[in-house]
């Protein structure tokens, strides 16, 4: 799948570089902007892979009215890590993870300052451009765990500062690099172990779920159970080592 998807992330990647300085727009949220590239890109997405997948379904961050079904669908978030988008912090990643049945079969996450492609399908391994990805087997005071600050929810900001303090004691240090996307691929390449964040859209993680998960590592719902795309979740993930220890610290602070 990913031949056919190759040139199309590529593609969106240089459309989304095309802007200097994009016009961007409150959404209603604390802190939450979408941009004209954002809704540029995810245009593109959205007509392209209709053409490529006839019959697919679409789930997507600048579209209205996203509804789950079992059908085949897209995931998309067109930029993730909107905020470093503009604030030209070159840390955004394109994310297109794709659903069946409600779990996922395919993921792909576009760096496009890097020109990096990493991309999953199930069964079939977890991968940055050619190079094959494995997480790391780093213990919990080792770990490097990526924060994911909600930065959309006020109600939680204590909850995810209580988080950081209780976290960091345990482990070497906490990341954040303002997109979740990335958070994922950090992982699955091992150069970070785990991540949280108390509130995760779908398109945030679809696509790097099965990138972590066919690297080694785990991803779910931090209150139990795997994690599901319909509608916002407290999204963790990590090395298949430390997840069920991040879990029971992370369970006991909520
Ligand atoms: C955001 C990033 C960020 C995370 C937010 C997400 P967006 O995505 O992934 O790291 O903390 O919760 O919403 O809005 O830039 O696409
Ligand atoms: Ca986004």
């Amino acid at each position: 799948m990913i031949a056919a998807l190759t040139g199309l992330m590529e593609k969106a990647g240089e459309l989304m570089l095309q802007w200097e300085n994009p016009q961007v727009f409150a959404k209603g949220k604390h802190a939450d902007f979408v941009t004209e590239a954002d809704v540029a890109v995810q245009e593109l997405l959205m007509e392209q892979l209709a053409k490529l997948f006839p019959g697919a379904k679409f789930f997507a961050e600048e579209k209205k009215d996203n509804r789950l079904t079992d059908e085949f669908t897209f995931i998309i978030d067109p930029i993730d890590g909107t905020t470093n988008y503009f604030r030209r912090r070159e840390c955004s990643m394109i994310s297109v993870g794709a659903v069946e049945n409600k779990k996922p079969v395919f993921g792909a996450i576009y760096d496009p300052y890097r020109r990096k492609l990493y991309h999953a399908e199930k069964g079939k391994g977890a991968w940055c451009n050619a190079q094959r990805l494995r997480v790391s087997e780093e213990p919990i005071e080792r770990a490097l765990i990526g924060l994911g600050s909600s930065p959309y929810y006020s109600e939680l900001m204590e909850l995810t500062g209580r988080t950081v303090g209780a976290l960091m004691p345990r482990c070497a240090d906490v990341r954040r690099t303002g997109s979740a996307a990335m958070e994922l691929c950090d992982i699955a390449a091992g150069r970070s172990d785990g991540c949280f964040e108390w509130l995760l859209q779908p398109w945030d993680y679809c696509a790097g779920v099965l990138l972590v998960e066919e690297a080694g590592g785990r991803c779910g719902n931090i209150m139990g159970g795997e994690a599901t795309y319909e509608k916002a979740i407290p999204f963790m993930a990590a090395n298949a080592m430390i997840y069920d220890e991040l879990q029971a610290l992370l369970q006991s602070l909520r």
